[in-house]
């Protein structure tokens, strides 16, 4: 099958990055916008299959419309824009487009919240045993906690009906119905998330981390390959269950 042509939305770290692996394996991408280089018509668009976004979470609205009205594929790697998530659900049913997004594109988060859900499933009824979590990202990056902390937490109290809320509030004594996300920032750490789970005998903890960019710039190679040809709205999670069954 053909490679899709892309066009990128941000070139930082990543866009770069994705630039790089892209060019390697061969894809063609044919436009690249930035801040500085804004993108502003359906016609910048023209040459691209897939649009691949990792700039600023504020931009992403715009970058969306823009794509689904030129009719372009969409994958979104940009964090911080949930709050945008369901509209753009069902523009991109209404206009028939298609869009994978995840906060983390690297296959290894994808197996390490498929661990931290049966570890909760298993934990549900082990009233002992605690579970937490913690983040660490190089000192530019904008938001805290991190997508993928929140995506962990949201599947931990999808799986954990004892843990009601998550907070990142460290003052006084933690309630027993709250899970405690919390975030450093510092140097250049590309990222790793941990999930701890701790009893008054012993502790495990599973561990991520981001050796290099490129574990997420594949991912969103390979959700740009999958999307190209089909519609509808996923979760990186979703392309996978597809790809493996
Ligand atoms: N899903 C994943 O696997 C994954 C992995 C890593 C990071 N991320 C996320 O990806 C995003 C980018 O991360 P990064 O480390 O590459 O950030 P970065 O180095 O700060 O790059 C951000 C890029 O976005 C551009 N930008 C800002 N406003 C824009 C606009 N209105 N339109 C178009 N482009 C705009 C910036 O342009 P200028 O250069 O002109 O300022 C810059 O090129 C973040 O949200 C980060 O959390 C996701």
């Amino acid at each position: 099958m053909e490679l899709p042509r892309l066009a990128l939305v941000g070139y930082g770290r990543m866009g770069r990055e994705i630039e790089s692996l892209a060019r390697r394996r061969g894809f063609a991408v044919t436009a690249i916008f930035s801040r500085s280089r804004p993108l502003t018509s359906v016609q910048e668009l023209t040459e691209a299959d897939v649009v691949v976004d990792f700039s600023v979470a504020e931009a992403v609205p715009h970058t969306a419309q823009l794509a689904l009205q030129a009719g372009k594929r969409l994958v979104i790697g940009t964090t911080g824009w949930e709050a945008y998530r369901e509209e753009l659900r069902r523009q991109t049913d209404a206009w028939g487009g298609g869009v994978v997004y995840a906060s983390n594109f690297a296959i290894g988060v994808q197996l390490l919240y498929h661990l931290v859900q049966q570890a909760a499933r298993f934990i549900a009824r082990m009233p002992d045993y605690d579970i937490f979590l913690h983040e660490i990202h190089h000192r530019h990056k904008r938001d805290a906690p991190s997508g993928t902390a929140r995506k962990l937490a949201e599947l931990i109290l999808r799986e954990l009906p004892r843990k009601r809320t998550a907070s990142t509030a460290t003052e006084g004594p933690l309630p027993e119905d709250v899970l405690h996300v919390s975030a450093s920032r510092g140097g250049e750490v590309i990222g790793t998330h941990t999930v701890y789970i701790d009893a008054p005998g012993e502790s495990v903890e599973l561990i991520h981390r981001a050796k290099s960019r490129e574990s997420f710039a594949a991912g969103a190679l390979l959700a740009a390959q999958w999307i190209a040809s089909r519609q509808g709205f996923y979760e990186f999670s979703d392309v996978l269950r597809a790809l493996l069954g």
